[in-house]
């Protein structure tokens, strides 16, 4: 296997931020960092012991994919884990190994940083994209920005895509292009649907059509991009805004980024969001507890899934951690024990809903493009 060349950051040494990122990809102003790998720097074996934590050791061993997929999967990894490490060394003078820097997906894929340094206003955001055995990541530190990053190759065949990918007004954006340039900017376009839909979280889950092109400028590479259908119901506070994502051709790549800086308020997860991370969580920790029937809103955690005392402690403490704030689950656990009664998943839901502070609604979201 060759030595990677890692752009951005190796083990021991400082390589300045941004090298190798293609000149208008991503601002050099703003607290974010860009890291692009290019190829193992050793064994894959070798560098998952280097830098993977437990958990995420057991993840890649016991990962039931093509070894594409694995590999490219360390690769990210190791990208994110890098420009991570790059922001924190850089503007707070952190030190964390690489194995202290987790990246655990959310319950939508969403790639989110972990750790014991990670404090209520120190949450990086983070981007990852593979392709064809290069791996990018985008990781930014201010409170309330978005980033979203993607790369694909050029050299990959695809046929006829555009058809189910761009709605008849994108397609006849890419037919006013000259011939030679259709493929590029068809990728562009699609690269640049999947950097927005990163940043927001969810991927292309709302539907390809639902990321609709505006406009395109071929001078500067910028996409402009509004949500549709399908999206503006996950996300009706963004409705008529319009997302500026730049897009870069470099060799056989074409890279789109996009850093989004939300208003004053942070996006708060909405009931629906916390559900979503109540089952997901409740999925991982009762991974091996053999219920006859899914975990689902309605269950129950002391009668129905065996959950004890701690098991509840346990839980709610994740639930504090990851959203960074403290609730009164003491009083909630006292509560109903002295009411010996249960407690639904749809219930917790209720009550984290409820103490996570500022209201949801807030409708300023300014949507600044750095
Ligand atoms: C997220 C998504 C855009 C990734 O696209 P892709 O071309 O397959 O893969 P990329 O290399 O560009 O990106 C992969 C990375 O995206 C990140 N990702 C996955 N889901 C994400 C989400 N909801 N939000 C932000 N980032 C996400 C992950 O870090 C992933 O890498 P990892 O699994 O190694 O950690 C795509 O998988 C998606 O939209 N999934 C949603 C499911 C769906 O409905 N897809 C149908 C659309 S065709």
């Amino acid at each position: 296997m060759s030595v990677g060349n890692i752009v951005g950051n190796s083990p021991g040494t400082q390589a300045p931020l941004f090298e190798g990122c293609p000149p208008g990809l991503v601002p050099r102003s703003g607290r974010t960092a860009y890291c692009r790998v290019d190829a193992f720097p050793c064994e894959p074996a070798a560098l998952a012991d280097r830098i993977l934590n437990p958990l995420e050791r057991e993840h890649w061993t016991r990962m039931r994919a093509v070894d594409k997929r694995r590999q490219e999967w360390l690769l990210g990894r190791y990208a994110a884990k890098s420009a991570v490490r790059l922001l924190l060394e850089r503007d707070l003078g952190m030190q964390p190994s690489f194995p202290e820097i987790g990246i655990v997906p959310d319950p939508y894929g969403c790639p989110r940083v972990e750790g014991a340094w990670i404090a209520a206003d120190l949450q990086p955001s983070l981007s990852i994209a593979h392709s064809q055995g290069t791996a990018v990541a985008l990781a930014a530190l201010d409170p309330g920005v978005l980033v979203g990053i993607d790369l694909e190759s050029l050299n990959h065949r695809r046929e006829n895509y555009e058809a189910v990918a761009f709605s008849p007004d994108e397609r006849s954006m890419l037919a006013g292009l000259p011939y030679e340039l259709r493929q590029e900017w068809a990728l562009r376009m699609w690269c640049a649907k999947e950097s927005v839909g990163k940043a927001l979280g969810r991927g292309l889950s709302a539907g390809l059509l639902a990321f609709h092109i505006t406009g395109i400028e071929s001078a500067s590479g910028k996409v402009e991009l509004e949500l549709r259908e399908g999206a503006i119901e996950q996300f009706p506070r963004l409705r008529g805004k319009s997302f500026t994502i730049s897009t870069v051709r470099e060799s056989s790549f074409v890279f789109s980024a996009m850093i989004y800086q939300q208003g004053v308020a942070r996006m708060r997860p909405s009931r629906q969001e916390i559900l979503d991370y109540l089952l997901h969580k409740m999925g991982e920790l009762t991974q091996d507890w053999d219920y006859p029937d899914p975990v689902s809103a309605e269950s129950r955690l002391f009668t129905e899934l065996g959950f004890e005392s701690l098991d509840a402690v346990v839980l709610c403490t994740a639930i504090q951690e990851h959203y960074h704030t403290a609730m009164p689950f003491a009083e909630l656990l006292a509560e109903i024990g002295q009411q010996q009664r249960d407690l639904s998943i749809n219930e917790l839901a209720d009550f984290v809903d409820t103490h996570l502070g500022a209201p949801a609604g807030v409708d300023s979201v300014s949507g600044r493009i750095q």
